[in-house]
């Protein structure tokens, strides 16, 4: 069990929420330990279908990592910690059951690449996004340069970069960083009602969906192709021909993930 991390499974849908909130939920080594291992068990849980994680509290989901174990590091202790974070965050980036970020307050530095790093994100009316590490002499290193300009684009990104500012959740709603604004006590249950239409559909198909998306941004790999052998696969699976079959017969299909 963790001691940093609630986690409940409702309707095959896993709720993870980061529970430190005295001190804003901030990404300390226990919770990237226990948000790797939690990762995991999405992976390898079949009753889990799709993924919710948030911050506990109504004020922060995530306000970064965790300033006080910055102190004394080398550099090569900099660059080691900044490879564990990204190890982990692409290991949500390519879960292949969808993972929400319900953003509900603070999402800066760690907190904002986490979300990133999420499938999508949806926000409180009170959400601040930023990546404040200049104000510490740093920058983002848990994928944020990247992730943040692949979503909102290179000037956007570099002016949130370079000033450290943070972006309300109507400027991150019109910058496409989120995909809904709430209010907070509708938060959960706006990802709930999104990710049960998901769940619904053929889970190898919403994963193929999340391998193709991902190629855009994967310099190794030609997304076009990737699409094509994607596609190709699923003649291969039962719930395609259910899916088809049931469209043919006018009733609802049944999936069962083969
Ligand atoms: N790391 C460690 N502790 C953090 C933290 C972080 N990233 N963010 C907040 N906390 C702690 C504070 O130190 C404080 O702890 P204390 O009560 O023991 O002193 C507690 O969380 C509450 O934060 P506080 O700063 O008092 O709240 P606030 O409402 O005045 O300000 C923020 C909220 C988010 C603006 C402010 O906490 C902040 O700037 N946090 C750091 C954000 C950051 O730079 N993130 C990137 C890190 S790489």
């Amino acid at each position: 069990m963790f001691s940093t991390l609630l986690t409940t499974i409702e309707n095959h849908i896993c709720t993870r929420t980061i529970n430190r909130p005295d001190k804003l939920n901030a990404l300390n080594k226990t919770v990237m330990e226990e948000l790797n291992a939690a990762i995991d068990e999405v992976y390898t849980n079949p009753a889990i279908k799709s993924v919710i994680i948030t911050g506990a509290g109504t004020k922060s989901f995530v306000a970064g990592a965790d300033i006080n174990e910055f102190i004394g590091l080398s550099a090569d202790e900099g660059k080691a910690l900044a490879k564990k974070g990204q190890d982990i965050f692409f290991k949500i980036e390519n879960a292949s059951k969808p993972i929400v970020a319900c953003v509900n307050g603070f999402a800066l530095g760690g907190g904002c690449e986490l979300a990133m790093a999420c499938h999508f994100r949806i926000a409180s009316e009170n959400a601040k996004f930023g990546q404040p590490e200049v104000t510490l002499g740093l920058l983002p290193a848990y994928g944020g340069t990247q992730r943040l300009t692949q979503l909102i684009g290179k000037g956007r990104s570099l002016e949130l970069l370079m000033s450290g500012n943070m972006l309300d959740a109507n400027t991150a709603m019109q910058y496409g960083l989120i995909n809904h604004i709430v209010p907070q006590e509708e938060l959960l249950n706006k990802a709930k009602s999104i990710l049960e239409t998901i769940n619904s559909k053929a889970p190898l198909a919403v994963a193929k969906c999340i391998v193709a998306a991902n190629a855009v941004f994967d310099e190794t790999k030609n997304g076009y192709a990737v699409e094509i052998d994607s596609f190709g696969s699923c003649f291969n699976t039962e719930d395609m021909k259910e899916g088809t079959a049931a469209f043919l017969e006018k009733r609802k299909a049944s999936f069962i993930g083969k």
